[in-house]
């Protein structure tokens, strides 16, 4: 165990917003920080961080505490392993009172994968370094490639003996179970036999953000073509191929500090890139970017470039991928290199100022690029012209700003020598089929929804309190949507025991930020299939526009859903607030203030939403018969508990109800 007078000590030292500035990149906000939150896929930033109070906050996720919790939250650690990394950090010495034995055997499957993970790096690492074969060949093999100590010693590179389980054996001689030496993929297991995964090559470990080493990319050494060139960790609980970004503990830094990240293919590139200096470059490890190694980057910064190899035949296949980054609102460029030669290759060979001029001068904005790219290849072809066009406009189409979408239009024309018309009507088709597409699954949904409606006469009612409750919120958005309010926020904060008290805080918001966060905070989706459109319509209408006029935005609906609209305005003139008050549901009068009206729609919306799921939850307890019963029951007694606060923060309103 760790002592007291250490843990004492880190939170002395620790200051919040530096230790989250590690993984997230902070913007001041008043007296806080904000920033993107790193728990969930978002676009407008909704993370606070505190220094005054040392707390954070994630309105997204609605989790929130102090800088232990946040390190446990995101970086799954225990407490002793948060306190240790910060210990660490802080260059606090760690006094433990119990023997580290015991830790061992006490920790769980997946800490024991990242033991025998880390083992195995230090091990490989030690092993290119300081033996005989290691050096002869490992160290040898790095050298020729140009990488010098500092470099082998920064990413930790290694070697892995050219025997049958030289390292498994010492692993297992360690005490390291074999187990988990199989489950990290570090060793096969073959009936009465163990192999090195890696024999015989040179490691890449890869690392998370946080600097943990989650599996390894092993290089081969001769040119056998018969073999493959890398052998890598297999997918593990550790190791998840597509959320991880090799180099990004590295680049991190550089990256937030830059504002850029740049994107190359191997182990390699990245290594090299970094030696010559230029050290914001992660790869994605031969594969294209997966949406979760996006959020990664744009956690970071909101501009990439990705740098490609000399040769034009994969092109074409690799811009493909980028697609996403342009949908995720990132700013992409793209850069290529002179024939036969990848960003390895170069960066050794040219000197840091001249690469950073090439980079600099070679870096096209993507659209451009694609739009001249696809040029060439039309070749004065008409036909192949008009599905090149397509492409152009599918690329375009998934940037989320309007603003840029038009630039870009008018850019394309001009590159393509086509007409502004002529763009705007693609774009324009291949919205309308995405919202005809999408009416028609409403439409389904609603068919079923009505369904469910008449079979259920005794949910009638309760439906219809749901629905009604669901039209205020959107009645709200689009009469105070833009509006700022003070909204009372509560913050987990841990006293001097460490235990987590709750703090209100007043922060400002615009309306519907206010009522996406509460929103999202639960996972509540409106259950009326057209309310539920017009909601996501309407929040991201208020994302990208600075002002908010309802006649604007109500032409640019379609029609089907422009009506919908109106009628919902029209609602609120025939005011309906006596009705529920027969009904003994009570929404307070607007006359109070805006943000005390959102609040109680929003409490009551979530009340009704969690006794539903009580309702359903309770329902499945009594038709199926389970052997265990325990979990559905204890996710009633949390839900209950949930009601709970609701109620209490609605106070006298909804204790009349009840
Ligand atoms: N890769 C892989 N398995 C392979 C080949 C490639 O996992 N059999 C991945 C590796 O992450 C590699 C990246 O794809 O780093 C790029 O491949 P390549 O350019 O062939 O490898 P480099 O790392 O650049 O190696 P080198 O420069 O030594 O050829
Ligand atoms: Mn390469």
């Amino acid at each position: 165990m760790i002592s007291k007078a250490t843990i004492e000590n880190v939170f002395e030292a620790a200051r919040v917003e530096e230790v989250i500035g590690d993984f997230v990149q902070l913007k001041r906000s008043g007296s806080n920080l904000k920033g993107l939150s790193p728990f969930v896929d978002e676009k407008s930033p909704s993370f606070m961080v505190s220094p005054v109070k040392q707390i954070w906050k994630d309105f997204s996720s609605g989790k929130g505490g102090n800088v232990v919790t946040f390190l446990m939250e995101h970086e799954h650690f225990s407490y002793p392993e948060a306190v240790k990394y910060l210990a660490k950090k802080y260059n606090i010495e760690v006094e433990e009172t119990v023997q580290t034995n015991e830790d061992l055997a006490v920790a769980n499957e997946k800490e024991s994968m990242y033991l025998v993970s880390e083992f195995a790096n230090n091990f490989m690492h030690n092993t290119l370094l300081n033996t005989e074969e290691g050096k002869a060949i490992g160290l040898t093999y790095f050298k020729e490639r140009g990488f010098t100590s500092d470099t082998i010693k920064k990413f930790s590179l290694g070697y892995s003996p050219d025997s049958w389980d030289a390292f498994t054996k010492e692993a297992l001689g360690k005490g390291y179970k074999l187990q988990y030496l199989e489950k990290t993929g570090l060793t096969i297991v073959k009936e009465d036999k163990q192999f090195d995964r890696f024999k015989g090559r040179v490691m890449f470990p890869i690392q998370s953000m946080s600097g943990r080493v989650l599996g390894f990319g092993g290089r081969i050494l001769t040119s056998d073509k018969k073999a493959a060139k890398y052998v890598n960790s297999p997918e593990s609980e550790i190791y998840h191929k597509s959320k991880v970004l090799y180099g990004i503990y590295h680049a991190k830094q550089a990256i937030a500090k830059l504002d850029n990240c740049f994107l190359v293919e191997g182990y390699t590139d990245v290594v090299q890139f970094y030696q010559a200096g230029i050290e914001n470059v992660v790869a994605s490890s031969g594969t294209a970017l997966t949406p979760d190694q996006i959020r990664l980057v744009s956690r970071l910064t909101k501009n990439i470039t990705v740098l490609f190899d000399g040769d034009a035949a994969g092109l074409r296949a690799s811009i493909r991928g980028i697609d996403l980054i342009l949908e995720a609102g990132m700013n992409v460029r793209v850069c290529t290199f002179p024939d036969g030669e990848d960003p390895d290759s170069f960066a050794k060979k040219t000197p840091l100022n001249e690469l950073t001029a090439y980079l600099e001068n070679n870096a096209k904005d993507f659209i451009q690029f694609k739009a001249s790219l696809l040029m060439k290849e039309a070749n004065n072809d008409p036909i192949k012209k008009a599905d090149l066009i397509r492409d152009m406009v599918v690329s375009i189409s998934k940037i989320p700003d309007r603003i840029r979408r038009e630039i870009y239009l008018q850019e394309c024309s001009r590159i393509m020598d086509i007409s502004e018309d002529v763009l705007f009507n693609t774009l324009a088709q291949l919205d309308k089929k995405d919202l005809s597409e999408a009416n028609k699954k409403f439409k389904e949904e609603q068919k079923a929804f009505e369904i469910v409606r008449n079979e259920n006469q005794a949910q009638q009612s309760k439906i219809d309190i749901q629905d009604e409750l669901e039209r205020k919120i959107i009645e709200i958005i689009l009469l105070y949507g833009n509006v700022s309010e003070e909204f009372e926020d509560v913050l987990l904060k841990a006293n001097e025991e460490g235990e987590l008290i709750e703090v209100k805080e007043m922060n400002t918001y615009k309306v519907y930020q206010r009522i996406f966060l509460s929103l999202q905070e639960d996972e509540i989706e409106l259950a009326n299939p057209l309310f539920r459109a017009i909601y996501t319509d309407l929040i991201n209408y208020f994302n990208q526009q600075e002002t908010f006029e309802i006649e604007q935005y109500l032409m640019q609906l379609p029609p089907e859903i422009e009506q919908e609209v109106a009628s919902i305005l029209m609602h609120e003139e025939r005011e309906v607030l006596h009705n529920w008050e027969s009904q003994q549901i009570l929404v307070k009068q607007k006359e109070t203030t805006i943000a005390q009206y959102t609040t109680e729609t929003i409490l009551t919306l979530r009340w009704y939403w969690v006794n539903k799921i009580i309702e359903e939850l309770k329902l499945s307890l009594t038709q199926e018969v389970k052997e265990d019963n325990s979990e559905t029951l204890s996710m009633v007694m949390d839900y209950l508990g949930l009601t709970n606060v609701f109620s209490k923060r609605l106070g006298r309103v909804m204790s009349r109800y009840s």
